[in-house]
């Protein structure tokens, strides 16, 4: 690291509007503030993300969050080093709203910009909460995201697999809405199949068949529709134990098609020198799947990285750090940085296909 910095970094390409500001010295990385201010009540009546109400939402918090954030790092803009952003991939509308306010901060303050890739942020989280050493392997598992990276720099991230069609956490939110759960999905699905029998209803576990890291989630969605379907024209309705029965039965699936997709990244040849096994993103909250993969990481060796979850899920200290460990290997973005809705990691692998609820899969 050539010298300390202090940036101040903004997010806002999903439904969370967050600014914090992280510093990075001889010590060691710290989160010296971490505001989200969440959207999830402005987009309840409609069962998901509505682009154009988070794109204005976050243009009217996005100044709230970034003076909140200044204030509880008891720091001013004199003392900030750096203004980070989100620049993709995300909702349009939400992330041209926090490109627009950091340039707007940047030139008034005359301090230099850097756009970040969103992936980057949560794939380096592991170096911010764990200072985990190049190279390790990530998984991340979101509500827009589900793809293996290896990680061997800053900015070097390899692809070796990620979802064809739907991220888990959109599919654990399809699946509780299907059968009658609240929103979000993931914790009503986990809570509901702990009263459950996985056994019952066996849903099948896509691509497994199919060799290298790559998954699907549409098929097994398709999979719990048919059977509620089924057990509602038979019976007029889902009782509580059916509900519980399919939360975890779809449940199970999810963790066998991760734990087995993590067993081949772990064996792939690019995975030979690594020593930590990474998650990030809110299905990593999910406890059956954290430690069905954190069993298949001793088994390989590794160590099990699971970062806290307010670092796990959309934050802005993930961007501003990102932008720390960046700063060294390359030059801050000018006045003409774009907004990418789309923005793959891997830049020599073909984008994976699909686009998912919460915009464009990278
Ligand atoms: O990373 P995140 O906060 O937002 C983005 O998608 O970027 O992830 C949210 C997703 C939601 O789909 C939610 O249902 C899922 O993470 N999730 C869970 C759990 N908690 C949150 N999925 C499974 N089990 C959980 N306990
Ligand atoms: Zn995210």
């Amino acid at each position: 690291m050539s010298h300390p910095r202090t940036i101040l970094g903004l997010e806002s390409s999903c439904d969370d509007t967050a600014a914090a500001v992280v510093r990075v010295d001889e010590q060691g990385a710290r989160v010296l503030s971490s505001v989200v201010l969440g959207q999830a009540q402005l987009h309840a009546a409609y069962g998901g993300v509505v682009p154009e109400i988070a794109a204005r939402a976050h243009a009217e918090k996005l100044d709230i969050c970034v003076e909140q954030a200044l204030t509880k790092a008891q720091t001013t803009f004199s003392r900030i080093d750096g203004i980070a952003v989100t620049a993709g991939p995300g909702l349009i509308g939400g992330v041209l709203s926090g490109v627009m306010c950091a340039k707007g901060l940047a030139a008034a303050t005359g301090k230099p910009l850097y756009g970040v890739n969103h992936l980057a942020g949560h794939a380096l989280t592991p170096r911010l909460t764990d200072g985990v050493a190049y190279p390790y392997l990530m998984l991340l598992v979101s509500g827009g995201h589900c793809q293996f990276l290896l990680v061997s720099g800053p900015d070097a991230f390899s692809r070796l697999g990620g979802t064809i069609d739907d991220a888990p956490g959109e599919a654990f939110d399809k699946i509780a809405r299907l059968i009658g759960l609240p929103q979000p999905g993931g914790p009503a699905i986990e809570g509901a199949a702990q009263g459950g029998d996985p056994e019952r209803f066996v849903f099948p576990r896509p691509l497994l068949d199919r060799a290298g890291c790559d998954m699907s989630f549409s098929g097994l969605k398709t999979a719990v529709l048919r059977t509620r379907d089924s057990l509602i024209a038979d019976r007029g309705g889902l009782t509580r134990q059916d509900q519980a029965d399919l939360a975890a039965g779809f449940q199970a699936a999810v963790v066998d098609v991760l734990a087995e997709k993590s067993r081949r990244a772990l064996s792939a040849p690019e995975a030979a020198g690594v020593r930590s096994f990474c998650v990030a993103g809110g299905v990593a909250a999910n406890q059956a799947i954290g430690s069905a993969l954190e069993t298949v990481s001793d088994a390989f060796g590794a160590s099990f990285v699971a970062p806290p979850l307010a670092l796990c899920t959309d934050n802005a200290a993930m961007i501003a750090f990102a932008a720390a460990e960046q700063a060294g290997t390359r030059a801050p973005d000018g006045m003409t940085l774009a907004a990418r809705p789309r923005w793959p990691l891997d830049r020599v692998q073909a984008p994976m296909l699909g686009s998912g609820k919460k915009g464009a899969k990278a």
